[in-house]
């Protein structure tokens, strides 16, 4: 299956073809026959039916191979054709039909159905929102698609709870409604999951970071282990939060024991000892809920160093809070729009955190969205404020790093930073010492933009091995140069 994505259309809004599926009479009857004995297939096996994968494509070629091979009697089917025939039914049975392209598709970010008889939408990272030339007509077939999709994640949808909010076993995140919620039949909003994330050096080399503060991060976060630094990531919706809140999280010590608590996973930590908690609505009874509140007070009895929250909402900003104030550390994301606000939403209803609680955080890190009159968006982090104490009962930021929309550049605003300060007491140097360290941190990420390691695994390793011995590496580094 291929995509094309025609560029020379429309400057504004860019189109993007799927090629269709397409069956000659012939192979439409076998479709419909592998269909058929799956369903028997399904309902013999009762609920121990699973489809699996490899061993299906492999059924199907076998079933394909038989049965085109009786009518050729000479068996001149070419096996490439068999292959590609397999696969196209294999994605069509298991798949999600019309979209299913679109989902394999690891270059775009989302797929939005708004209704019947309008172009399926698409949000590529590269070239922004583009319009399919996919629609549904057929009102039945997108609720299917919906129901299906509710099925397999164990919940349903319907005139009694027309919202249904979600996790795909893939990764993906769904959102879907239907009437009459919504006014022009169902809608679905997917969320794709990025199969390989985005590493700190993929958000330094798109200049969503700089190097010099992700280095900067790199020491606070780990602290030298004397004190570890706590963040709220703050920004507007899919401004990259949980994005760069992830690809931070390399920089956590390898030693430490990590929980991570979310709506939805989302969260791809590198770390080995890690313990990932997901809350749980109630069931059709009503019973059987866990919030994020339930596993952040839970999780304080696993004995973490760091605590996770993927997104901080309600009232589990207080449990978080009294963690980061009893001795652990702790990062989450959180919905706002500036460093300020952040302070005035974690202090008010519904997360009504006490104020003398907020000094806990060390730093808000606020990332932002930025769309061009193209369509296409980037992101880059706009500030990082430090928390430094509170005055008359009002919380006092010192803003340390600051992006520049004019040169495009993160700046470095302040001439001192509390959290360093406290690092260099608590472990004895001096603030020159941290600052060489930093430096040296430096290169090791300058190093791996000048060799293009950027995958998960590349950078992680890299890391760990700077953890274990920090001198084997830079020494690499200056014999690499
Ligand atoms: N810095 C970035 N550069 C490019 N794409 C990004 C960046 N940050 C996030 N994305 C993409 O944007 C989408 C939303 O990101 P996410 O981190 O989930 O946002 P949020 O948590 O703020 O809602 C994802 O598909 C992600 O891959
Ligand atoms: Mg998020």
């Amino acid at each position: 299956m291929e995509n094309k994505q025609d560029l020379s259309n429309n400057p504004t809004i860019q189109q993007y073809n799927v090629v269709k599926q397409n069956y000659t009479p012939e192979e439409k009857i076998l479709l419909n026959e592998i269909r058929e004995n799956l369903v028997d297939l399904a309902i013999s096996s009762g609920e121990n039916f699973q489809t699996d994968e490899v061993k299906l494509l492999n059924d199907i070629k076998v079933f394909l191979f038989n049965r085109l091979g009786d009518k050729n009697q000479n068996n001149n089917i070419s096996n490439e054709y068999l292959d590609k025939l397999s696969h196209k039914v294999l994605r069509d049975i298991i798949g999600y039909g019309k979209i299913d392209s679109l989902l394999q598709d690891d270059e775009l970010e989302e797929i939005m159905i708004i209704g019947i008889n309008k172009p399926v939408f698409v949000y590529h990272r590269k070239y922004g929102m583009m319009k399919t030339n996919i629609t549904y007509d057929d009102e039945q077939e997108l609720t299917d698609l919906i129901d299906s999709m509710a099925r397999q994640i164990n919940r349903r949808i319907d005139k009694e709870s027309p919202i249904l909010d979600g996790r795909l076993s893939d990764g993906s995140r769904i959102n879907a409604t239907i009437p009459p919620v919504s006014a022009d039949g169902p809608s679905l909003t997917i969320r794709k999951f990025k199969k390989d994330p985005l590493t700190i050096i993929d958000l330094i080399n798109s200049k969503t970071i700089s190097v010099e503060l992700a280095a900067f991060l790199w020491l606070c976060i780990d602290g030298l282990g004397v004190k570890s630094a706590n963040a709220i990531i703050s920004g507007g919706t899919s401004s990259g939060k949980t994005t760069t809140l992830n690809a931070l999280t390399s920089f956590i010590n390898p030693k430490e024991r990590i929980i991570t608590i979310e709506d939805t996973l989302e969260l791809q930590i590198p770390h080995e000892h890690i313990i990932r908690m997901e809350t749980r609505p109630s069931n059709v009874e009503n019973k059987g809920e866990l919030t994020m509140n339930d596993l952040v007070k839970n999780s304080l009895r696993q004995r973490p160093d760091r605590i996770i929250v993927g997104e901080v909402r309600a009232q589990e900003a207080i449990t978080l809070f009294t963690a980061l104030n009893t001795g652990h550390s702790g990062f989450g994301t959180l919905h706002s729009n500036s460093a300020r606000e952040t302070i005035t939403r974690l202090t008010t209803e519904p997360m009504s955190v006490p104020k003398i609680m907020i000094q806990a955080i060390d730093f808000i890190i606020m990332q932002k969205r930025i769309y061009t009159p193209t369509g296409v968006s980037y992101r880059r982090i706009s500030e990082v404020a430090e928390i430094v104490g509170s005055e008359e009962g009002v919380i006092q930021l010192n803003k340390i790093f600051e992006w520049n929309p004019e040169s495009d550049t993160i700046e470095n605003v302040s001439i001192s930073s509390k959290t360093l300060s406290q690092i260099a007491n608590l472990s004895g140097k001096s603030l020159y010492e941290i600052n060489k360290e930093i430096e040296s941190r430096e290169m090791v990420l300058k190093y791996m933009i000048n060799h293009n390691i950027h995958s998960e695994d590349d950078v992680n390793g890299i890391l760990e091995l700077y953890y274990a011995n920090p001198q084997k590496v830079l020494n690499r580094i200056v014999l690499n140069r």
